[in-house]
């Protein structure tokens, strides 16, 4: 099942370090290459030598012991096409998502442009800990979240290794599924900035999470993605920020001519302040202020109109609080769209903020489809294969 393919396993110091010994011979069963690196804390708890008999490899640990020309973290990097990180403790997880590079599994992972998988596993208490779901977050990797359980430490809880299974079913997915490959896919996220003076602008509450994903899992499945975005966000694919409708705007027409795809997740103002000042605004003696605000172009609307042929695809997102298939079918009419993803951000469990989305894909034939309530990856994996699968 894996043959050709190169699967690095990064292990730190955990007591389910044990575990992937198994892990190793799946790989190596479905005929994979298979590169080890341990943590310093992690041959406490499983032995070099066993490493070596399975993975039929030299397991590497210290970042400076020399065996040719190459930086040892440069080489790995280099020649895996998978990073599987298992069991990834709370330490290595706040490491990685804060760029520490303090031993050649973390130095390693700092380097990797392909894809990672995390499999967490540690105490309970520590993964409830809103520093390492924080820490998560940060990280632009496939969580394999943990299990629920009797724990080593004596706790039940959150906090077991998953699955081998799902651990080896995900590097498969991730390595043999690429319907991407080749597609240039262009992403809008964040809700947009429009100035008022110096110090105030308008704006909404779009997390950027939902492009944040679909920016990550077009990469994973293969695609050459521009992400487009409001937000601060560090990835190794290509991320230009912007600020403004009009910033959006012309950023995005850039990317037209060279695009397959374009999807517009950004929660776009439509309006914006006619004069910003360019001085920060007073209090006056008044009670009320009156702000004159115009209409922004509508980018969605203007780009299906600039497309002449079935190139780019175009897709749109609907956020609606009311009323959502019903104002959903218009829109999609209205803006000329190929396909349209309507959320309900009148809901405080999906939409705006959360993790979360439930979406119906309408398509401009008249199709409609229901994606039930996941967190943000898997609704953009489930979006991709609706569309391209
Ligand atoms: O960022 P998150 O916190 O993860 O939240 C995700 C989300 C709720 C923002 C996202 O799922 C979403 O619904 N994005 C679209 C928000 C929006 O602007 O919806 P709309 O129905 O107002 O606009 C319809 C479409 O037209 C959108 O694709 C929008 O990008 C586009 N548009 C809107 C106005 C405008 N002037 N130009 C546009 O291109």
């Amino acid at each position: 099942m894996l043959s050709g393919k190169t699967v690095l396993v990064g292990i730190t110091g955990g007591i389910a370090a044990y575990k992937i010994c198994e892990l190793i011979r799946m790989y190596k069963r479905a005929n994979a290459q298979v590169l080890v690196v341990c943590t310093p804390n992690a041959l406490n708890f499983v032995t070099k030598l066993t490493l070596q008999n399975l993975s039929k490899n030299n397991v590497a640990v210290d970042e400076f012991e020399v065996k040719d020309f190459n930086p040892e973290h440069i080489s790995y990097a280099d020649r895996a096409d998978i990073m599987v990180i298992a069991p990834a403790t709370a330490n290595t997880i706040s490491k990685i998502a804060s760029g520490v590079c303090d031993n050649l599994l973390t130095s390693i992972a700092c380097a990797f442009t392909k894809p990672i998988i995390i499999a967490p596993a540690m105490n309970c208490n520590m993964w409830e800990n809103p520093v390492i779901q924080e820490n998560l977050n940060k990280l632009h990797c496939e969580i394999l979240e943990p299990e629920s359980g009797y724990l080593a430490c004596g706790y039940e809880g959150k906090g077991r290794l998953c699955s081998l299974d799902k651990i080896f079913d995900k590097t498969v997915e991730i390595l043999k599924y690429k319907p991407l490959n080749g597609k240039k896919i262009v992403i809008t996220s964040g809700g947009t900035i429009e100035d008022i003076d110096p110090v105030r602008y308008i704006s909404n509450y779009s997390s950027g999470k939902m492009g944040l994903a679909l920016a990550d899992t077009a990469k994973n499945f293969g695609a050459d993605v521009t992400l487009i975005t409001t937000k601060d966000v560090s990835r190794t694919y290509n991320v230009i920020k912007v600020k403004s409708a009009l910033d959006m705007k012309s950023t995005v027409e850039k990317e037209f001519d060279n695009a397959d795809c374009i999807i517009m997740a950004a929660a776009v103002a439509d309006y914006r302040v006619k004069e910003i000042s360019s001085r920060k605004m007073k209090k006056t003696e008044d009670d009320e202020i009156t702000l004159t605000l115009v209409k922004n172009p509508d980018i969605l609307k203007d780009l299906c109109g600039r497309k002449k042929n079935s190139k780019p695809l175009i897709i749109g997102f609907c956020a609606e609080s009311e009323n959502l298939i019903e104002n959903a079918k218009e829109k999609i009419s209205k803006k000329g769209c190929d396909y349209l993803i309507a959320n309900d951000i009148s809901r405080t469990d999906i939409g705006f903020g959360s993790d979360y989305n439930e979406v119906t894909i309408l398509d401009k034939n008249g199709g409609m489809k229901k994606l039930e309530r996941a967190d943000k990856k898997t609704i953009a994996r489930k979006i991709f294969e609706e569309i391209y699968g």
